[in-house]
């Protein structure tokens, strides 16, 4: 056993997280003033749910909307059972205007790895739906770990049914192998809204659902952002009244992160950037924050204060940012007053085998080089989405680039392009303070596996377009292989090489990264450099396909010329094909030989057989048009890692298995010795992701 928290303690995590305290007695009573009270689900619109369980406490939610006044109260329970015959705590809760009615709960003195139900009960008697939660197990728990990690789900187009596969599966597999938590990597909403009359034509092959008008919002092209706390409070109601996630929620404890359109699509610390403008929004930052800390019960903390009912936001002003740190920190003081206002990196541990770290890759990372408008000299409509690595490397690192002598220009076919981040620190995406503390858990962590939960994927994306055949298109710009600009940490080849080398140096082993932001599903071995430099992986790596937002594969059809010379490498239709296949894949693992030879004869078995092995030899599965969830499970000696996918969500399946399956893949790696190389074994279960493998 652990030691347990005493309840004195108990009480100062609850006020430090903002959450009342409701503690377990150890006796059940049978009694409950809700006995007679009766469901009401109306009342209680965005449903219930639970998150970051430790051994013994869990967050509660909830929201209970009234019409008048400022405040009210609630009760909540927790029982053993889902009848509420054996109710083990129950506590009054306030809900307030100041909160927009959400209700957060810290349950304590639970038992670990133990199922429990919840509901909250108004005045009137109303309760709120049932939800159903699990406690972690204890530190010292061997038995194996199972979990989900999703991302990017967008309700403006697209359907969640994804979860309805999820618990429909969970429902039906044996005690041991359910679900323990949900780890949400962001996402969790899309702050950018396209109202149907703004696009009669939709967005790619989805209509545009009518979900939210945003009371401030602002216009931005075709489409709506929020800009104050009520409207993004707005779009996570809007969100939450989705049947599909919201029986999530109400099933697990999900652990949550934010990813960027919590806040902002290209958002960076406060700024937002639209329209190639870079403006300081601290203002709409705090709001982001304060609207992410009423919805998502987690264990974060806020600036704002010991209310246990309110955020208490900061006060800012938005102030032009123009200093920065040598970390590429903006040193405004209302820049740094808006970050500070909810800390979201967090640690937490499920038993033997799993610590999770869970990093912000958002709020603190200087400014995204390949984002800047001086990059744009770039990228080449002859090359769709292919950047030379060489330039990548050389904005990435800055001034440090090649023992502090950068070049003054990058070549760029026979051009010479200013090389503009001469003077600059390198990138940094998890800033130095977070960066710190995660190599310091990395270090500390007795896990079997330390997961990182880094809601951008770190794996590279990479093709060859300098082994095209003459005569097809003009020739590459580049020196050597092409990148994407994925603006994650593929991208941050210094601050990926110092976490890398670090977890090689300490002798780090297990150490596995689940990712989420790309909309596509990704396995591969995590490495700082690839050939023709070196390749000594330190790790694992997955990247979870979206929930339901579209992904490169469909934006591609929609947008990608139909006699554009290198349709072949990106969306093939080899003879016999009735319609466009994603050749993407098959370009990231194999290069454009196989591409060709795929286009010319249908023959994935014979176009891989012109596979480059210096292109990827660290992956092993990518699906850029993929849809669904991963799940994990975690042992003493093996990682299991599965990719559930299901066709393009496009309109709801509303039945209870949700909807037929793409296809199904696992990988999985025994654990490595220290200085071995971690291996993944792949089988496919179900349907063929031909183009994938
Ligand atoms: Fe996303």
């Amino acid at each position: 056993m652990t030691d347990r928290v005493t309840r004195r303690e108990f009480l100062a995590a609850a006020a430090a997280l903002g959450a009342t305290p409701v503690w377990a007695a150890g006796a059940k009573s049978k009694s409950s003033r809700a006995a007679s009270s009766h469901e009401r689900r109306d009342l209680f619109p965005e449903g219930v749910a639970s998150g970051d369980p430790h051994p013994d406490s869990v967050l509660l939610w909830t929201r209970r909307p009234f019409e008048t006044g400022e405040q009210a109260r609630l009760l909540v329970e927790v029982a053993a059972d889902d009848d509420f015959k054996q109710i083990i705590a129950s506590a009054p809760a306030i809900v307030c205007a100041a909160s927009d009615w959400t209700c957060r709960v810290l349950a304590g003195n639970l038992e670990p790895a133990t199922v429990y139900w919840y509901r909250f009960t108004d005045e009137m008697g109303q309760t709120s739906r049932v939800g159903r939660t699990i406690t972690a197990p204890a530190a010292d728990d061997a038995r194996p770990v199972k979990f989900a990690f999703v991302s990017c789900q967008n309700v403006n187009q697209g359907s969640q049914h994804a979860y309805r596969r999820m618990i429909f599966e969970d429902e039906r597999a044996p005690q041991a192998e359910r679900l323990g938590f949900v780890l949400h990597l962001g996402d969790f909403i899309y702050e950018i809204v396209w109202y149907p009359e703004d696009r009669p034509q939709g967005m790619y092959d989805r209509k545009l659902r009518d979900i939210v008008r945003y009371e401030r919002g602002e216009k931005i092209q075709d489409f709506h952002i929020p800009t104050t706390v009520d409207d993004y409070r707005a779009i996570y109601r809007a969100y939450l009244h989705d049947p599909d996630l919201q029986d999530a929620r109400a099933r697990w404890p999900f652990v949550p992160m934010w990813d960027n359109h919590e806040f902002s699509w290209r958002g960076w610390q406060s700024f937002q950037v639209f329209d190639s403008a870079t403006r300081p929004q601290q203002t709409r930052k705090v709001a982001a924050m304060q609207a992410w800390f009423e919805y998502q019960p987690a264990r974060i903390r806020k600036s704002g204060g010991t209310s246990l009912e309110r955020f208490d936001p900061p006060k800012v002003v938005n102030a032009p940012i123009t200093r920065f740190d040598a970390h590429g920190l903006g040193q405004e003081p209302n820049n740094l007053t808006a970050l500070a206002s909810l800390t979201g990196y967090r640690a937490m541990r499920w038993g033997r085998h799993v610590e999770l770290l869970i990093t912000d890759q958002r709020s603190y990372r200087s400014e995204d080089p390949n984002s800047r408008p001086e990059a744009q000299d770039f990228a080449t409509k002859d090359f769709p989405e292919l950047i030379p690595q060489e330039a990548l490397e050389v904005l990435d690192a800055g001034r440090i680039y090649a023992g502090g002598k950068p070049p003054d220009s990058i070549a760029f076919g026979d051009k010479q392009i200013a090389n503009f981040r001469k003077q600059e620190p390198p990138q940094t995406i998890l800033g130095a303070e977070q960066k710190t503390w995660f190599l310091n858990r990395l270090k500390t962590s007795t896990a079997t596996w330390k997961v990182w939960g880094n809601t951008t994927g770190a794996l590279d994306c990479r093709a060859d377009p300098k082994n095209l055949p003459p005569g097809l298109t003009v020739p590459w710009p580049g020196k050597g292989y092409a990148g994407f600009n994925s603006g994650d940490h593929s991208n941050a080849y210094v601050e990926r090489a110092e976490i890398y080398s670090f977890v090689r140096g300490e002798g780090i082993t297990g150490f596995a990264t689940v990712a989420g932001d790309r909309h596509s599903f990704w396995a591969g071995l995590a490495a700082e450099t690839l050939p023709p430099k070196a390749f000594d992986p330190v790790g694992i790596s997955f990247i979870v396909g979206s929930i339901s937002a579209p992904g490169l594969v469909e934006a591609l059809e929609h947008q990608l010329a139909k006699d554009h010379p290198l349709r072949a490498l990106y969306l093939a239709k080899p003879p016999g094909a009735n319609r466009p296949q994603p050749a993407v894949n098959m370009l990231l693992r194999h290069g454009v030989r196989s591409c060709l030879e795929y286009q010319k004869s249908g023959d994935a078995d014979r176009a891989r057989s012109l596979s480059n092995p210096e292109l990827a030899p660290h992956l092993s599965f990518v699906d850029m048009g993929g849809h669904g969830y991963a799940t994990v499970r975690a042992s003493a000696t093996e990682w299991e890692c599965e990719f559930v996918c299901i066709p393009r969500p496009v309109e709801r399946v509303a039945r209870r298995d949700g909807g037929p399956l793409a296809y199904r893949v696992v990988h999985r790696t025994p654990l490595w010795n220290k200085g071995a190389r971690p291996q993944l074994e792949q089988r496919v279960l179900e349907g063929n992701p031909v183009l994938s493998l």
